[in-house]
């Protein structure tokens, strides 16, 4: 018994496969096999058969692809549109054989589902707030081992999404950068208090403006805009200098502190409505790690709250996973295993094996190098997999890294130490740790340490690597505490200007190339230039 789960229509194209026990074979972004962002309007044929080849089955040995939208509700849907979305998928002979069933998961309920079957609570309550599914922007669930159940649900009127992504839009970094605008908020002056109530969320439920509610996800967009606009004035900086532009940085911390006192007030709405102590949180928006960080324990947040996890979550709601003790592993992606190590580009470089005494030394020179070892994490963030590293001092580190990777100046860039360590850099953030998705004070010790890695408001997004999950990354940790070195690295994701993630050795070779770093961990291989 198989079935494939899929994310398809918009962006985040995506494919998970699990067996009749709910078992998760594999789950990937088709963007990093098409290496276009976010993979707009893609299907998932890549990431599809990536899913079959990890189970060594094919297509017809599927009974059930689920996708993590109800499409009929959204447009027409017949048969034909099925057989069409088949032969996308698996080419032309599934035209006229047998096929396997096709259903449909409520977008917000694969949120959710994806959420809690990975968190390793055995109950939760579930917060799921994105732009927008089918209707709704905010779904409240109450999860446990009798399944999910739908406990309130707000209109596209309260979207967080939509406002968020009209800030980035206003501030000029384009779609699907709501990351960007977070860091860029940090600049605000502190003062930028809820300039932008989305209205009473919690209590009666009316939302600030009576726009009317029938009104598209992208007329809400748009709405937003305006608002915004007419509200702060004009942005008159290019991206590179937005964290100059007065207006830009209002927007951006106006944006953030609604997202954080509304996100607070649905944290504890959700908690009343399930009576659950342990929450979990799943849309876009929960991509917002400083909204997160400002929650407290017991809470979860998956590396893929994104739209690419509604992929797995519609697979788990066909087929739900026996319950487990441990959250999920991030590395579910495309393998690199030792020995693979393509042809170079050109003459001029050294493969040896790896030794993390070579590497730190490199690190304590200076160097700045990346790592691409086993599975490719699943979701925006590199988890030391995939991962460009170098010391996270001094803090001009930062505007090395952001000019070799054609970041803007202003963005921060994310820490990993051991969970030995992690302590003495910032204080714990539980599960948020595993995958980045947790801001964090840094800490007076960490602030001396990591400058490079700590944002211009003293947070940082740690991730703490556990024992054995990310090998060559825990041994260069372990390497730099034997060299009497603050055992902490900067991880920041191993790609080029406006790419996906590395996923294949290929292009972690192209890439170390072309953006000119020191050396390249490639699974036992350290590659260097001479
Ligand atoms: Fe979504």
């Amino acid at each position: 018994m198989w079935t494939l789960g899929i994310n398809w229509k918009w962006h985040d194209g995506a494919a998970a496969l699990v067996d009749g026990d709910g078992r998760l074979w594999a789950l990937a972004e088709e963007e990093r096999f098409t290496r276009v962002k976010h993979a707009w309007g893609a299907y998932p044929v890549r990431a599809a058969r990536f899913c079959l080849d990890r189970a060594g089955i094919d297509w017809p040995d599927l009974d059930t692809v689920v996708i993590g939208w109800d499409l009929p509700q959204l447009l027409p849907w017949t048969d034909a549109d099925r057989d069409e979305l088949y032969v996308a998928l698996f080419g032309r002979a599934a035209a006229g054989a047998r096929k396997p069933a096709l259903a449909f998961v409520d977008h917000h309920l694969a949120h959710a589902a994806s959420a809690f079957h990975a968190s390793g609570f055995t109950r939760a309550g579930v917060l799921v707030v994105d732009g927008a599914g089918e209707r709704d922007a905010i779904s409240v669930y109450a999860a446990g081992p009798g399944g999910l159940a739908r406990k309130r649900h707000w209109p596209r009127a309260f979207s967080l999404g939509a406002m968020y992504e009209a800030a980035t839009h206003v501030v000029g970094l384009g779609d699907l950068n709501a990351g960007k605008t977070m860091g860029l908020a940090a600049y605000g002056d502190g003062h930028d208090s809820a300039l932008l109530p989305v209205g009473d969320l919690v209590g009666d439920g009316s939302p600030l403006f009576d726009w009317p509610a029938d009104l598209s996800y992208g007329d809400f967009t748009g709405r937003w805009r305006d608002h915004l606009a007419d509200r702060f004035g004009k942005v008159t900086r290019a991206p590179a200098d937005l964290d100059q532009d007065p207006v830009a940085v209002r927007v951006a911390a106006s944006a953030q502190r609604t997202t954080e006192e509304a996100i607070r007030a649905l944290y504890t709405e959700t908690r009343c409505l399930t009576g659950e102590p342990a929450i979990c949180l799943a849309g876009g928006v929960a991509l917002n790690c400083v909204a997160n960080g400002r929650l407290p324990e017991p809470l979860y947040v998956p590396p893929f709250p994104h739209d690419a996890g509604v992929a797995l979550g519609a697979a788990w709601t066909v087929r739900p996973p026996r319950p487990a003790a441990e959250p999920i592993t991030p590395y579910l992606g495309t393998d690199i295993a030792p020995g693979d190590v393509p042809d170079l580009p050109e003459s001029g470089f050294t493969v040896r094996p790896f030794a993390p005494e070579a590497v730190v030394d490199l690190l304590l020179a200076g160097r700045i190098g990346a790592v691409a070892e086993g599975r490719a994490e699943i979701g925006p963030r590199a988890l030391g997999h995939r991962s460009i590293i170098a010391l996270p001092r001094p803090a001009a580190v930062r505007d090395r890294i952001n000019t070799i990777k054609g970041r803007e100046p202003w963005r921060p860039l994310a820490p990993v130490a051991d969970a030995g360590h992690a302590p003495r850099f910032w204080p714990g953030q539980g599960r948020r740790e595993l995958y980045m998705v947790g801001s964090a004070v840094v800490s007076a010790a960490g602030r001396r340490e990591l400058p490079a890695a700590t944002h211009v408001d003293g947070t940082t997004r740690p991730q703490t690597v556990p024992t054995g999950h990310a090998p060559v990354v825990e041994s260069l940790l372990a390497g730099l505490g034997s060299a009497g070195v603050a055992p902490v690295l900067v991880n920041t994701s191993f790609n080029g200007a406006a790419e996906p993630i590395v996923d294949t050795a290929a292009d972690a070779v192209r890439t170390f190339v072309g953006l000119g770093l020191d050396f390249l961990v490639l699974a036992d291989r350290l590659i260097r230039r001479r």
